[in-house]
Formats: C-alpha cells, structure tokens, sequence
C-alpha cells in the first residue's frame, strides 16, 4: 500500500511533465531588470520566444500591472493574434512588433504610470501558454547627497537616497583626490582619509544620467606652508611695533623727568 503510494507520486509528476518534454515553448524578456527609463523616452522591450519543434506561435499578448499594490489591476497593452502581422496597441504610444523568433513592445512618451512588470504571454495553437516576466521602473535623479564622518576610522561616507544608478566621485579643495589625501573605495561611496589630521573641504559629487549633486564636509582649515610665513610675518610685524611704541614712551618719560629737574634747578636760582 504504502509503495503503491509513494510510486504513485513518483510517477503522476513525471506524467505531468512528459508532454513538454522536449517541446515545450519558451520565452524571456532580453534585458537586465530593473529596466529604468527616462520619462519622455521610449521604453523598448524584446522577447525571445523559441517555440518547440511541433509547436506554432498562435498570439502574443502584452501587459502590465502595478509592481504593488493589494488588488493589482491587469492591463492588457497589445495583442498579437492569428500571427505576426496582426498586431495592435492599445494605445496610440504603444507600437509592438513580431520579427521570426523576437517580439518588441514600444512606449512612447513614458511616464510614471507606465512603471510596473511588464507580462508577455505567448500562446500556441493548442492553447498553452508561457509567460515572462520584467520589472519597469521610472529613471529617478540624484536626491539628498550628505557625507558624514566616521571619525575612528577615518572614513568619509557619502550617501545618496532614491537616484537611479548613482556615480560617486570625490574632491578635497576642489580637486581630485590625492594619494596623499586618500583612497576612494570601489563603489565610490566611501573616502578613507590618510590625511592627518584631517582637514579642508571634502566634497562628494553623485550623478547619474540626469544630472549630480554634492554634498561638502568641511574640517578644520589646513595649516599650509604659506600661511604659516603669513602667521609668523604678521606677529614679527606686531612684535616690533609693540617694540617701538614701548621705546618711544620710555624716551618720552626720560624727557619729561630731565625738564623737571631743569625747572627745579631754576626755581632755585631765583629764591
Ligand atoms: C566606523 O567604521 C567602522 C568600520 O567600517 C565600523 O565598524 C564602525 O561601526 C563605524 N563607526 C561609526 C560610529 O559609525
């Protein structure tokens, strides 16, 4: 009974799986997800659809649906029915193309409500169907760069919220980094600072195909060469003038005391 069982559930998947053996249709959206698109720009999907030998490609359908949501709603974009020279959007944007094994679905003009996972539903002359899958998302600019210290290990951490696909690059004073000011990580995001101590303008610059921002972290000033000369010039400067004005009051005094006496000594002539 109890091999009968567990044959039973050997087998009965093994039938399932029997017909689309060797034959079985396959389809998937040729491009790296998320795919981003600019809004204003065209989105352009292919699919590669490889039917198996006994198999013929009866429609092809496009939709989308929101990528959350508690009740996502299904729209259907375009249809290709009876073969590839039937094909029809929906909607003036929306162009879809069937070209042997390789089917495009173009919108034009994308905007935010376009985002979602795009679906392309192929179906053959008995009525199976495969789908494929691929995520839609609106390309963001670069929002709120901000570099903040991390001060036990010399780090400069430069952070980005929500742009797509963002590139870092570094500035001290700036300029690009120096050896002797740091080294940049992979990623870009993090500065570890050789520099001791620490100090200047660190700038971090984000950007992406729409555009950058930046964010600056300002240490102490730098002591440089020449404003060290400039430090010591200024208190030389002052020193001697302290000097002089301590010489002239002195004199002053030595005079004012000889002209006392003088008049002292002519009082007394004439008593
Ligand atoms: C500083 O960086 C180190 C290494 O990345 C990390 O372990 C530590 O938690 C960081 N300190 C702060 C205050 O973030």
């Amino acid at each position: 009974m109890d091999q009968q069982y567990f044959l039973c559930w050997r087998v009965v998947p093994l039938l399932l799986l029997m017909p689309c053996g060797l034959q079985c249709m396959s389809v998937h959206i040729l491009a790296e997800q998320p795919v981003h698109v600019i809004p204003g720009s065209s989105l352009l999907l292919k699919a590669r659809i490889e039917p198996g030998p006994l198999e013929k490609v009866s429609t092809i359908t496009w939709e989308r649906e929101p990528e959350t949501g508690k009740a996502p709603v299904r729209v259907t974009l375009a249809t290709c029915p009876g073969g590839s020279q039937n094909c029809v959007g929906r909607r003036p944007s929306v162009h879809v193309n069937v070209d042997q094994q390789e089917a495009t679905l173009q919108i034009n003009g994308y905007s935010r409500a376009d985002s979602g996972v795009y679906a392309v539903t192929v179906t053959d002359h008995t009525g199976a169907n495969t789908t494929a899958h691929c995520i839609v998302r609106e390309y963001e600019a670069v929002h709120h760069v901000s570099v903040s210290i991390n001060v036990s290990h010399s780090l400069l951490i430069c952070g980005e919220a929500w742009g797509t696909d963002p590139h870092f690059s570094w500035l001290h004073e700036r300029v690009a980094i120096t050896k002797a000011v740091g080294r940049v990580s992979k990623d870009g995001a993090t500065l570890f600072v050789s520099m001791t101590p620490i100090c200047g303008h660190f700038t971090c610059l984000v950007s992406n195909k729409l555009g950058h921002s930046s964010a600056t972290y300002s240490a102490a000033p730098c002591e440089t060469e020449g404003r060290g000369t400039m430090a010591a010039v200024v208190c030389l400067s002052l020193l001697l003038l302290f000097g002089g004005v301590v010489t002239f009051l002195l004199l002053r005094r030595h005079r004012q005391s000889k002209r006392g006496e003088r008049l002292h000594e002519h009082l007394d002539d004439t008593i």
